[in-house]
């Protein structure tokens, strides 16, 4: 991004009228400059009010991301599991910079925030769209002694506890698409990708990332694939990213702190009453291979089951794809 584009959108942030001329001054460049810009941004989807007299304003963004602003929303019994957050500008994916840094000994409990990725990373080796317009793209480091079956179902808790911190912030129609997906009116609303570092036998750690739609732009259907909804669509004003997270975080770490010792059993009853395609018609794609038949919720390690006319199917995640049919 040209320190230009980032230093418009940083000025716009605040939601406020800016004149072209201020703009230019502040950004060092002339208000043609400033112009083409804008209409740069309104091309790419951007809701940027252009009124004579007035100035530009951009009505998508929140307040930046701000450690302090986090930590207030943080419950003081979950700070003692938070080991730093870091807030970057912009980076290529929160998941790749803290496994690059979880060998150089990062403690558990760092977590990873940032504005924009630019190589915003999902699962099944698909992009994740992370434009720099008012979203959540966050990661927390946590390590485990138990190797990686200690972290068979963790995906889909992760899941399951951001469900239930929006559900709680008022927001309706939630539902779990297995693994990981969290739906708001059947649409993608988050999605969580967990990667792992160390021994897979022994001293592992993982990589938790999240990212959250709060305010993305129309422009973005095509690149994003799939039905998707944000946050802006689904409340009355644009969520304070940093009370959000803060919130998330005091429920997060504490699951992260015992999920070694409660495993999946112990949510797989609230994952259940979440859970959108029970009972549902289904195909699941394993590479070029598809299997059809009805989705039967999720046994006590996390695993999907999906009845068939041969008997009940169990797939534990990977690289499976999960399909309602229409
Ligand atoms: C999915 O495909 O549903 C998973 C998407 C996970 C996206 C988040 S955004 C923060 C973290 N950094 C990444 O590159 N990916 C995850």
């Amino acid at each position: 991004m040209s320190p230009t584009r980032r230093a418009l959108i940083q000025a716009l942030s605040d939601g406020a009228f800016h004149s072209g001329e201020a703009l230019g001054r502040e950004l060092g460049v002339s208000r043609a400059a400033v112009w083409k810009q804008i209409r740069k941004l309104q091309q790419e989807g951007w809701a940027i009010d252009c009124v004579p007299g007035q100035g530009y304003r951009c009505r998508q963004l929140s307040a930046n991301l701000n450690a302090e602003a986090i930590l207030a929303a943080l419950p003081v019994s979950a700070q003692p599991w938070l080991a730093g957050i870091r807030i970057l500008p912009e980076v290529d994916s929160t998941n790749s910079e803290l496994l690059r840094q979880a060998t150089a000994g990062l403690p558990a409990g760092t977590v990873c925030v940032a504005e924009w990725q630019t190589a915003g990373r999902g699962r099944r080796g698909r992009a994740w769209v992370s434009p720099q317009s008012g979203n959540i793209y966050a990661s927390v480091l946590w390590r485990y002694a138990g190797g990686a079956s200690v972290l068979e179902g963790l995906s889909l808790v992760v899941g399951l506890v951001l469900l239930e911190t929006l559900a709680d912030m008022g927001i309706p129609d939630l539902a779990l698409k297995w693994p990981n997906d969290v739906l708001a009116r059947q649409r993608k609303l988050a999605g969580i990708l967990l990667e792992m570092g160390g021994d897979p036998s022994g001293d592992c750690q993982v990589v938790i990332g999240i990212g959250l739609n709060c305010q993305l732009p129309d422009a973005l259907d095509a690149a994003i694939g799939q039905p998707w909804i944000d946050l802006s669509r689904l409340l009355p004003a644009a969520p304070d990213r940093n009370h959000v997270l803060g919130v998330l975080l005091g429920r997060l770490l504490p699951v992260l702190s015992d999920y070694d010792r409660q495993g999946f059993s112990a949510y797989r009853d609230r994952w259940l009453q979440h859970d959108a395609c029970r009972g549902q018609p289904v195909q699941i794609w394993q590479g070029d291979a598809l299997l059809t038949g009805v989705a039967r919720g999720v046994d006590a390690q996390g695993a999907l089951c999906v009845e068939t006319a041969a008997g009940v199917h169990v797939f534990h995640g990977g690289e499976v794809s999960l399909r309602v049919v229409p």
